[in-house]
């Protein structure tokens, strides 16, 4: 049978999905054409490490091209990557995934999400998240046809998740629970009674517990333990995890998931059928990172601290309070001591300084009263922009 298309549009019909249609522009979007089109900008702004990714990984990565390695690996990814994964995962966050089928590569954490999302969302499930938050995870939910549910996280509490705030957001529609810590933008990161109180409701509610811990070897205090590795978690818990961040690699785009292997198969059927494999010489250079680069990586690591403690005692110095972060490399500063709104705040710091650095609301309503300004860059340029930024908070006052 032929169908004419036409006969199926109404007059309201856009070529864009309804779902689609509807997703709100990055708030940052606008701003940074504006950053982008002035010179000599100092940025705080950009999540992304600048150091260049090490150059025995490098390496790895043209060797693999010398070699010929040009064709798609297994849907999951190299055998040879997912034993070094999970070797790691063992090793680091003591929990013990099989490489055979419980482990999947992906191109980024990005993906990884994007395919448990799909991979478990029936439309209207909904995924409970805290905000602030990396900006994709509620419009990833809601092109999965997820309803997002935020728990907004506040500044008293450090910008942990409150386990109290947790119950009162799970409905009989709760699937999943979508973690991130070390937070992106806040740095924060979950006390361990916190961290065992949400496994606990995880457990009592039957819920997927989904772990983004991108930034997770960038912790500065105390150690980081993952959810993942808590009694009775791991037949739940989905682990998201890459190269981007700890290993300055976010041009490589490769990244991997460990979980319960029916989730695993899961999302390997929707990577198989969109993404098909992650880039083979990515991966071979993520076995040299994981194989040889803990040395450079702890060297980043410490760099990212020092800056760390610089830029908090800068902004708690000029009167913006700023929660000390305990890891990634964000700090989240509280400017409502200027009578500005958060927006108002880094255009103007913008326009008068020079200096960018990204509005809190970019990563949900509750981040308004807040700026985010990323240390992921030199020690010079960090005293610099606060330099400017001091001048900028007195004039407003
Ligand atoms: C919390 C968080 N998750 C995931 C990502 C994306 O990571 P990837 O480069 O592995 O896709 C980012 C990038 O900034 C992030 O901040």
């Amino acid at each position: 049978m032929t169908r004419n298309t036409n006969d199926l549009k109404s007059p309201r019909d856009s070529r864009v999905a309804e779902h689609v249609d509807s997703l709100p522009k990055s708030g940052i979007r606008d701003f940074f054409e504006l950053v982008n089109s002035l010179d000599d900008v100092i940025s705080l702004g950009i999540g992304e490490p600048d150091f260049v990714t090490p150059w025995h990984i490098r390496e790895a990565a043209i060797y693999s091209l010398e070699r010929g390695h040009t064709s798609y690996t297994s849907n999951l990814g190299l055998l040879q990557l997912r034993e070094a994964v999970c070797e790691y995962v063992g090793g680091r966050y003591a929990v013990d995934y099989d490489p055979k089928n419980e482990c999947i590569i992906t191109v980024g954490v990005s993906e990884a999400l994007d395919l448990l999302l799909r991979a478990i969302i029936n439309p209207g499930d909904e995924i409970i998240y805290h905000e602030p938050c990396y900006v994709s995870y509620s419009p990833c939910i809601q092109m999965a046809y997820g309803t997002p549910v935020v728990i907004p996280t506040l500044e008293s509490d450090e910008f942990a998740l409150n386990p109290d705030d947790l119950r009162h957001a799970i409905t009989d529609r709760t699937k999943a629970i979508l973690l991130n810590f070390p937070c992106n933008p806040t740095g924060a990161s979950m006390p361990i009674e916190k961290l065992r109180e949400v496994a606990q409701i995880a457990e009592e509610h039957d819920l997927i517990v989904i772990t983004d811990e991108i930034y997770s070897e960038l912790t500065y205090d105390g150690e980081h333990v993952s959810i993942a590795s808590l009694p009775n978690m791991k037949e739940r818990v989905v682990f998201l995890h890459g190269f981007s961040k700890a290993y300055a690699m976010t041009g490589f785009r490769i990244a991997y998931a460990c979980g319960p292997r029916d989730l695993i198969d899961a999302m390997m059927k929707v990577h198989q059928y969109s993404m098909l494999c992650a880039p083979t010489i990515a991966q071979e250079a993520a076995v040299e990172a994981l194989t040889n680069g803990e040395r450079e990586m702890e060297m980043m690591m410490s760099s990212y601290r020092d800056r760390r403690n610089v830029i908090v005692r800068r902004l708690n110095d000029m009167g913006l309070s700023c929660v000390k972060p305990k890891g990634a490399f964000y700090a989240f500063a509280n400017i409502t001591s200027t009578g500005l709104s958060c927006n108002d705040f880094a255009i103007a710091l913008l326009k008068e300084h020079n200096v960018a650095v990204v509005p809190g609301t970019a990563f949900g309503q509750c981040g308004e009263g807040f700026i985010r300004c990323a240390y992921a860059t030199s020690l010079d340029d960090i005293q610099t922009a606060m330099d400017k930024m001091e001048l900028f908070v007195a004039r407003n006052r």
